[in-house]
């Protein structure tokens, strides 16, 4: 007998049992606890979005499926050899993470954290309108979610550009690959969307020289982690007048400490990480294809790479 277990909310296992019912019956699916349990082996798959303590209850795991898009909550040295940590990659994320890419950079596009403030005080003060395009996005990262914000932005009529590990051809995208093009990319970029998964490359990566490079009065929005955001650097760039505004769905940590000056500063629009949130009804597909293209020994998609780190 092969087995998947699933270690979270016990509401959402019901729902994941269900589909795996529907889907693919052969498959033992069982909910399990971190802290309960005897040593099972028929346990070869594993669906989880934080990682475990200690995987040796499943002595013959095979494959770990994180239940989202990024993987950074795991210590990838703790995942044991032979293992292999597989993300997803679907389309239902993805469209809600389009949508929300949307809402902040027609946010910032259309000044609503200056007009938020300005109701408080109740001025009334436009700003000057550009067309969505005259405006300049720039996307760091151009993976599964860089490329779709790209298309859906470009689609919107928002000018845009990329910026990416290794090259890339997207249509209508301005794209740029590697250290030597990052300063050429964030010239050019007024609302930088921070798309990249958290890795030790990438930790810190919104900081004060970064934010130094772009055009002033820019603005950001992080939808990676909150890891990639230095908050001070942040304020002292609005401070100085370099920096716009900001709308900010991920923080570290989550959620920040009560008083902490982001849950107030009138540049930062802020979100309890909700760009997107995994739906099992359309996170099924991708999940039993990946367990049909394992047992058919052929490569699953989404496998991340423990040398690169996602
Ligand atoms: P992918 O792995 O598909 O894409 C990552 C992109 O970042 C790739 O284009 C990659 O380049 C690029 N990249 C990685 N490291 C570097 C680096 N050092 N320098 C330059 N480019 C780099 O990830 P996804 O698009 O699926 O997801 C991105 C992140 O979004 C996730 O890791 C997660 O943190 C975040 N996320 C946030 C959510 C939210 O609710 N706020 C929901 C889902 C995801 P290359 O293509 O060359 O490898
Ligand atoms: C993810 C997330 O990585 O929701 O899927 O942040």
């Amino acid at each position: 007998m092969t087995s998947f277990a699933y270690r979270g909310d016990l509401q959402r296992g019901c729902l994941w049992a269900r589909l795996f019912a529907e889907r693919m019956p052969a498959i033992d699916f069982r909910v399990v606890s971190e802290l309960e349990g005897d040593v099972d082996a028929t346990v070869h798959y594993l669906g989880t979005w934080a990682p475990l303590a200690d995987y040796s209850r499943f002595p013959s795991l095979k494959v770990i499926f994180a239940l989202g898009a990024g993987v950074d909550q795991f210590d990838l040295s703790l995942v044991p050899p032979g293992v292999a940590l597989v993300r997803l990659e679907e389309p239902g994320i993805v469209g809600m993470m389009q949508d929300y890419a949307t809402l902040a950079v027609m946010a910032l596009h259309r000044d609503l954290p200056i007009y938020l403030e300005q109701q408080r005080r109740g001025a009334w003060s436009p700003e000057a309108v550009l067309p969505a395009a005259r405006r300049r996005v720039g996307i760091l990262g151009l993976g599964q979610m860089g490329a779709a914000v790209a298309a859906r932005l470009t689609a919107l009529g928002f000018s845009c550009s990329g910026w990416s590990r290794t090259p890339k051809a997207l249509p209508d995208v301005r794209c740029h690959a590697g250290n030597s093009a990052l300063g050429t990319f964030l010239a050019e970029s007024e609302i930088l969307v921070c798309l990249l998964p958290l890795t030790a490359a990438t930790r810190g990566f919104l900081n004060a020289a970064l934010f130094a490079a772009l055009p002033t009065g820019a603005s950001l929005v992080n939808m990676g982690r909150g890891g990639h955001l230095r908050f001070d650097d942040l304020v002292a760039a609005f401070d100085r007048g370099q920096l716009a505004g900001a709308v900010l769905d991920v923080f570290e940590p989550e959620p920040p400490p009560p008083g902490h000056p982001v849950w107030s500063h009138q540049r930062i629009l802020l979100t309890p990480h909700v760009g997107s949130v995994t739906n099992p009804e359309s996170a099924i597909e991708a999940v039993i294809a990946n367990i049909a293209r394992h047992r058919a020994g052929e490569p699953m998609r989404g496998e991340i790479d423990r040398l690169k780190g996602y």
